[in-house]
């Protein structure tokens, strides 16, 4: 009995993601699916360079992508809003022509779905 609340957390923790309403909140924000934003982060390979909440906490060659909808600004200097966020993911070397981040060749659909997941947390 004692192992109930455990096992609770255990699911939930397994099961938990963002809430629906954060979800519907972010895809009318970009105009993206965030669920089809997590399996892009992984098809291009992102969790190699950044620990990204609901994904990965492992790597940090690049800076963690966490609360990305609480942040004031993207990569140092510009304005954290979905148009810029979305420009970043597909063409950060237009950006910020010395990035070490590269252009991974990010389609519109995939930058949009994309950005949706990471605004689903706060
Ligand atoms: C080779 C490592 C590498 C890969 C792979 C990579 N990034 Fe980055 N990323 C970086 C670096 C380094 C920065 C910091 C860049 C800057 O500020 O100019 C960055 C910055 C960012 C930022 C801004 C973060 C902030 O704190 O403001 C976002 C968003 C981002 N990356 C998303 C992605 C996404 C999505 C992918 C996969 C499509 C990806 N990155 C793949 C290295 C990488």
């Amino acid at each position: 009995m004692k192992r109930a609340p455990l096992l609770l957390l255990a699911c939930c923790l397994a099961a938990c993601g963002p809430s629906k309403a954060t979800k519907r909140w972010a895809a009318d924000l970009t105009g993206g699916d965030p669920d089809h934003g997590k399996s892009a982060i992984r098809h291009y390979g992102c969790i190699s360079c950044h620990t990204i909440d609901g994904i990965s906490s492992e790597a940090l060659v690049g800076p963690p992508l966490i609360k990305m909808a609480s942040r004031s600004y993207l990569a140092g200097n510009l304005d954290n809003t979905p148009a810029n966020m979305i420009h970043f993911i597909q063409h950060p070397r237009q950006i910020h022509n010395d990035t070490a981040m590269p252009e991974m060749g990010v389609t519109d659909d995939d930058a949009r779905d994309i950005a949706a997941f990471l605004y689903c947390f706060k």
